[in-house]
């Protein structure tokens, strides 16, 4: 199949189609026991990530069982400052740890060897490429820099990223060298990985929500804008999907302003808003992934109200964030029926 007759293509460029494409944002994950055994064989998470045959095989685990449009890529965003030679690694139950990058750290970053470094993650696009059924659109991804920098400033995630915020506001010109390297970083990641065969690929700005208009408009907008640029510049017609979560009202000409061809929303949002927001970009979203941990009516209305309300316009049905682990795995499978059932 041609890669823009697939069905999460024909949406990205415009089209509304009934039911929905589907897939949901970190379907490789803890909820699925055969990529609980997968990860075991590969030893930590970043060795899955760096592992080709192994990270084909958790991407294509979720469209075995369930039959999704979209395979997401499996790999982690901070794959990046990895690139970099920052010190990573994730402990269980505590997430990612990074050696926290100050002035001088940020000075000595150099974005010229990150694709050389993510060969690895950059031959598991090429395999996939390769090994998904033929409908299935494969998507590739980074972190925005916003989002990236916030961990590396921590050194870990935080309830709202006020180490980044500070240091974004009493150190303005260091923060801009860090999203300087980040902007070079995400758009040859994201060239790389759309030439190894990727359809579109998604940047995830998932702590966009913790800034003011100001600092949301230098630190979110305009990098992204300069890697979507970035990326078009080498490849015209790249597509690709912006998911700066919880904005809220900032949603509004997002799109428009970054360039990107649609947008990841997360559940918060009034459904009158996601409509008018529709009418100026394709949407994907936006199930809160605790209705589907819940289960029963509680995920049936949800479902059938981002349906009601969005599938008139260009849609993606997705989760509104990532699914967790202790997501009973009949919920999901419920969740694709209803889609598939009430359209
Ligand atoms: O299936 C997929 O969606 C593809 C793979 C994917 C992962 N991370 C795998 C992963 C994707 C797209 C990501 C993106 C990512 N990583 C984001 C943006 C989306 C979001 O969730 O907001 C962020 C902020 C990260 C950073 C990150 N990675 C954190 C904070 C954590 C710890 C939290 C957790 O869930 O454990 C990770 C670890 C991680 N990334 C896991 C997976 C499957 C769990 C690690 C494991 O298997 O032990």
């Amino acid at each position: 199949m041609k890669r823009e007759d697939k069905s999460v293509m024909r949406v990205i460029a415009g089209e509304s189609l009934t039911p929905p494409p589907i897939w949901m944002m970190r379907q490789a994950g803890r909820y699925l026991p055969e990529y609980k055994a997968t990860r075991k064989e590969a030893g930590s998470f970043l060795d899955l990530c760096y592992n080709p045959p192994l990270a084909t095989e958790v991407t294509l685990q979720p469209i075995r069982r369930f039959g999704f449009d979209a395979a997401i890529l499996f790999s982690d965003i901070l794959v990046i400052p990895d690139a970099l030679g920052v010190d990573l690694r994730f402990e269980e139950g505590r997430g990612p740890i990074l050696k926290p990058v100050d002035a001088a750290a940020i000075a000595k970053l150099d974005a010229s060897k990150v694709v050389e470094y993510l060969a690895p993650v950059l031959e598991t696009v090429d395999r996939l490429s390769n090994e998904l059924p033929e409908q299935t659109t494969l998507l590739g991804f980074c972190g925005a820099p916003w989002t990236v920098a916030t961990y590396m400033i921590a050194g870990h995630g935080t309830p709202d990223q006020g180490p980044a915020r500070q240091f974004a506001l009493t150190q303005p010109d260091d923060f801009q060298t860090l999203i300087d390297v980040l902007v070079d970083a995400s758009s040859s990641y994201l060239i790389a990985q759309l030439k190894a065969g990727a359809d579109a690929v998604q940047i995830f700005d998932s702590w966009a929500s913790v800034l003011d208009e100001d600092q949301f408009t230098r630190w979110c907008v305009e990098p992204v804008k300069r890697v979507v640029a970035n990326v078009r510049a080498q490849i015209p017609d790249a597509k690709i999907i912006g998911f700066p979560k919880g904005v809220g009202a900032f949603y509004k000409g997002y799109a428009a302003a970054t360039g990107v061809d649609m947008i990841g929303i997360d559940w918060c949002l009034p459904m009158a808003f996601a409509q008018d927001l529709q009418k100026e970009v394709p949407i994907q979203g936006n199930l809160d992934p605790k209705r589907l941990i819940a289960g029963g009516t509680s995920l049936d209305t949800a479902v059938d109200n981002i349906i009601e309300h969005l599938n008139n316009g260009p849609l993606v049905f997705n989760l509104g964030h990532g699914i967790t682990p202790e997501t009973p795995i009949p919920h999901v499978q419920q969740m694709i029926d209803r889609v598939r059932m009430v359209c």
